[in-house]
């Protein structure tokens, strides 16, 4: 990994991806790509940042040579509620893209990239809890039917064609710096954002909708650890169960009212509770621990703390 290029690099993930990045491997290293043409400010002037549609093969081709890039991490995709108001669009992008980055990587002889999966793999038939590496996958989103697809896709490259491609099963992401856009799991972001600016939130999903959830700084230390990780450990590529804590609405509700006593939740579940329904509550990620190491350092407690500080600071700073 020396000159790396990210997709979607201006979402709730690829920002602060693209910032670690930078810092580790040299700013003019990492090429922030997005279908936007609005770097967030963290990641403005820090490094190159590019327009690219990753539906465009020649405008992804023509970056990857301008920048000699040998290291893809593609993070454009629509998540799962925005997938369901328009699910073809849902499949177009999160397929053809995937397979436009494949194809460029055959093509120009990339050394690996990195395609982001997600607990929207999983649906009806599953454990919920402690739900295996080896799972029944039967999404009930169409978000879902590309992550499973992604994730047979890579592995049929990787077996038959010796690409390295390497990607995990992301649990819903919290995060202070740029918010998530059309997911299920956005609530654990909006409620601090809620609870700093006005005290009270009213959550779109039931109050013991329990979901694996995962603080920033363990995501990208999740993302960068597997693809630094020695290939010939790895006996999974693009499926990694990750997890770092697990809860509900009531109990994260519960943890932010120990920071800000006068906050208060109220529920009205809208059609997203039918996706968190379908997906596990805790997920058995041992495969992850023993392949590659990974070890989570945030759990509800700590990442409440730290959230609730950044956005106080933010907030009073006028900055949200
Ligand atoms: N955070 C995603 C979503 O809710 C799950 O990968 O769609």
């Amino acid at each position: 990994m020396k000159r790396i290029l990210v997709t979607g690099a201006y979402g709730q993930i690829g920002t602060e991806l693209v910032n670690e990045l930078r810092k580790r491997y040299g700013g003019d290293n990492v090429i922030a790509t997005d279908v936007r043409d609005n770097p967030p400010s963290l990641i403005a002037d820090n490094g190159p940042n590019e327009v690219l549609n990753i539906m465009d093969k020649t405008a992804i081709d023509s970056v990857v040579d301008k920048y000699n890039i040998d290291t893809i991490f593609h993070m454009a995709a629509l998540l799962s509620a925005t997938g369901e108001k328009d699910p073809f669009l849902c499949w177009d992008i999160n397929m053809n893209g995937t397979i436009n980055i494949i194809k460029t990587t055959i093509e120009k002889k990339l050394k690996k990239i990195f395609v982001p999966s997600s607990i929207a793999v999983w649906g009806p038939g599953v454990e919920t809890i402690n739900t295996p590496q080896e799972s029944v996958l039967q999404p009930t989103t169409m978000y879902g039917v590309t992550k499973v697809s992604g994730e047979i896709l890579s592995d049929y490259f990787v077996k038959k064609h010796g690409l390295d491609i390497r990607g995990l099963r992301y649990p819903g992401i919290i995060s202070s710096e740029t918010l998530p856009g059309g997911g299920t799991t956005d609530y654990a972001v909006e409620i601090f954002y809620e609870a700093v600016k006005h005290q009270k939130y009213d959550c779109f999903l039931k109050d013991d909708a329990t979901l694996p959830m995962m603080y920033m700084p363990d995501c990208i230390k999740a993302t960068i650890d597997l693809m630094e990780a020695d290939f010939d450990r790895l006996k999974h590529h693009s499926n990694f169960n990750v997890a770092a804590a697990s809860f509900s609405p009531s109990e994260l509700a519960a943890e932010i009212k120990k920071h800000i006593p006068n906050f208060e939740i109220t529920y009205t579940p809208d059609s997203r509770q039918k996706i968190a329904e379908s997906w596990p509550q805790v997920i058995d990620d041992s495969a992850a621990r023993s392949e590659w190491d990974w070890s989570h350092d945030f759990d509800l407690e700590k990442m409440t703390k730290n959230m609730v500080e950044v956005l106080t600071e933010k907030h009073k700073n006028g900055l949200i």
